[in-house]
């Protein structure tokens, strides 16, 4: 899955991806504009410093003058003072702005991924997102923050350098300038490797963070099938395989750093050395040399800081094309450009007409075939069928997690595909097979039913799906924490939750997936209790499990394979259809003497 994404991404070349960062910044304008400014400050005072320097040798010291000399060291003084005040509010203002840049990537792309369809997370592993939303935002960090800051500063002291230098002396500058291709083509193009790098390292991590969410999610099992040394071994090998990536990004970046600093250094001895001799033959001052050096020290090291800083900005380019590409993934599933209206109530009446849909990932193999039904306001359906037969399915469709090859689903005679996928989902109530909670109280819990219910209404709620009772007496009542994904209660407390969450959220259409996993007489008895008052006055779909349900509803739809195979109550079927009679004996076969 990893690697479908790694091949399908284009081989960029350029730092065009940290385009995609330009309007996250751009959003504190007033912020950047005042860090620019303080730049140009501090580097001005910098730039200050070998003029009062210059003036203090050939002025102060010529003259021999204690007062000139006072003066030229009271300026020189200010313009270090100067510098340092605003080095300093340049980097306050600088990492705010990469802080405040990537809170708001982190948001952005967050918001996106949690409107992505089912599809998208077929193909993407969570662990990859996670490691993008926390390493990769790491990285633009560094760059929108820091080594961007460094890249500015730095150029602005080159260029600034280079007007002082050739104010200073004309032809040493010139010499420079020949220096600077010689320095900065090989940076170029070193750079670009380590971009590439540095994306097939973030690959690498993500694979390592996928990975151990994969095991870990799964702990139990893991450790039930004593699989621990070979999840062990497997993330292992990831983890080398990502410090591989890393050496030998860090191997080029290394390379990198030895070019730049002995390019620029080896310019400078040159430099230094024509410079000594024009002021052996009298050329040049003292004082001039002094400020030339000093020139040549900032300009040498600002083109060292930048070359540096030129393998940083190619990791964050590598990193947010990473995120950019979250960014604008856009889900298949979404409302139309005029979204139909749903009354604020829908009556319920559900019509699946002639679906046909196989997923995304099996398209030789169709999961509902020519598969139509009509469920009229207020009615109770069971859908039942041998595992596989496609009844989740079902449910899917009418939550328009998928669009159909063939065939549409209407739900009070409106198409769904012409509602927004949020309208037609608030109209609808799903108690799943494992109820999923969240690390969170009992009331919070609840409350996901419906966000905006006051306390009395998740209690009121809670007692009519029969949880009112273990959840008072729990520790701390309603307050009590479930621990992450409600590890901290049974199976059939956990389900009492989930039908107290669909009794809040009060919809008119209602689809519930029974639990395979058999309760204890006790628990089954207030599970069906709540259920059943769950079920009145709605449209009720419920893939059946049990005796009790089936033998209540007016309908039972079997499924086999994709398709409606029969229709009829329980005791027509049993007559009737073959299928069921097999799957009533052994499904609900051992519930028979259920009074039901
Ligand atoms: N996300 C998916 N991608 C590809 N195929 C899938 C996916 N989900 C289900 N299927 C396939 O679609 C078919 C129908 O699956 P479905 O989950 O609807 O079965 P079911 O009737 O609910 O079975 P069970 O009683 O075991 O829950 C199966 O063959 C299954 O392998
Ligand atoms: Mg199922």
């Amino acid at each position: 899955m990893a690697e479908q994404n790694t091949t399908a991404r284009p081989k960029g070349k350029s730092l065009k991806p940290l385009k995609s960062l330009l309007p996250f910044i751009l959003d504190y304008r007033g912020t950047l504009f005042a860090a620019l400014i303080a730049l140009l400050v501090a580097s001005a005072a910098l730039l200050a410093l070998p003029v009062a320097l210059r003036y203090l040798i050939d002025n102060g010291f010529a003259a021999n003058d204690v007062g000139t000399i006072n003066r030229y060291f009271g300026w020189f003084f200010a313009a270090a003072a100067v510098f340092g005040s605003f080095a300093a509010l340049r980097y306050y203002l600088v990492s705010w702005l990469g802080e405040r840049v990537v809170a708001d990537i982190r948001t952005a792309v967050y918001d996106r991924v949690v409107r992505m369809d089912p599809t998208f997370f077929e193909t993407t592993r969570t662990g990859e997102v996670l490691s993008r939303l926390t390493a990769d935002t790491t990285l633009v960090q560094s760059v929108a923050g820091v080594s961007l800051s460094i890249a500015l500063r730095t150029t602005v002291n080159l260029l600034g350098g280079l007007v002082m230098l050739a104010l200073t002396s004309v032809q040493l500058t010139l010499y420079i300038m020949m220096g600077i291709p010689v320095v900065i083509a090989p940076m170029i193009i070193v750079g670009r490797r380590i971009r590439r790098q540095s994306r097939t390292t973030q690959d690498r991590v993500a694979d390592t963070s996928g990975l151990a969410d994969e095991t870990l999610n799964a702990i139990q099992t893991v450790q039930a099938f004593t699989l621990e040394p070979q999840q062990s071994e497997r993330y292992s090998e990831a983890v080398v395989e990502s410090f591989k990536a890393a050496v030998r990004r860090v191997r080029t970046r290394a390379f990198l750093t030895a070019l730049g600093i002995t390019m620029v250094f080896g310019s400078i001895t040159i430099i230094l050395w024509v410079g000594s001799r024009a002021v052996l033959d009298g050329s040049m001052s003292g004082g001039e040399l002094a400020q030339f050096l000093m020139y040549s020290m900032f300009v040498g090291s600002s083109a060292a800081g930048l070359s540096e800083v030129w393998g940083e900005v190619q990791r964050g380019a590598g990193a947010m094309e990473r995120l950019s590409e979250l960014l604008s993934a856009r889900p298949a599933i979404r409302a139309p450009e005029n979204p139909a209206e749903l009354p604020a109530r829908a009556s319920g009446r559900i019509s699946f007409n002639k679906l046909r849909f196989h997923y995304p990932s099996r398209p030789e193999n169709a999961a509902l075939k020519d598969f139509s039904l009509h469920i009229e306001p207020g009615e109770t359906v069971a859908i039942v069928g041998p595992s596989g037969a496609g009844k989740s399915t079902s449910f899917q469709m009418l939550l328009r997690f998928y669009d159909p090859q063939a065939g549409h689903i209407e739900i009070d005679g409106i198409n769904i595909a012409q509602l927004s996928p949020t309208a037609l989902r608030q109209q609808i109530g799903l108690v799943p097979q494992d109820t999923v909670l969240f690390g969170d109280s009992a009331r919070e819990n609840i409350r996901y039913g419906k966000p905006d219910a006051d306390d009395f209404a998740v209690e009121q709620a809670a007692i009519a799906a029969a949880a009112d009772e273990f959840i008072t007496a729990l520790p701390e009542g309603y307050d009590t924490f479930l621990g992450e994904r409600g590890t901290r209660l049974s199976g059939g407390q956990r389900q009492r939750i989930a039908i107290a969450r669909a009794m809040l959220k009060d919809p008119p259409i209602l689809l519930l997936d029974e639990a395979t996993s058999s309760l204890d007489a006790e628990s089954e008895r207030l599970v069906q209790v709540a259920l059943e008052g769950l079920m009145k006055d709605r449209t009720t779909l419920v893939i059946a499990h049990r005796l009790a349900t089936v033998k209540k509803v007016d309908r039972i739809v079997v499924m086999d394979e994709g398709r409606i195979v029969a229709i009829g109550n329980h005791d027509e079927l049993i007559r009737s259809n073959e299928l069921y009679a097999k799957l009533a004996e052994l499904q609900f076969g051992d519930q028979q003497q259920d009074p039901g």
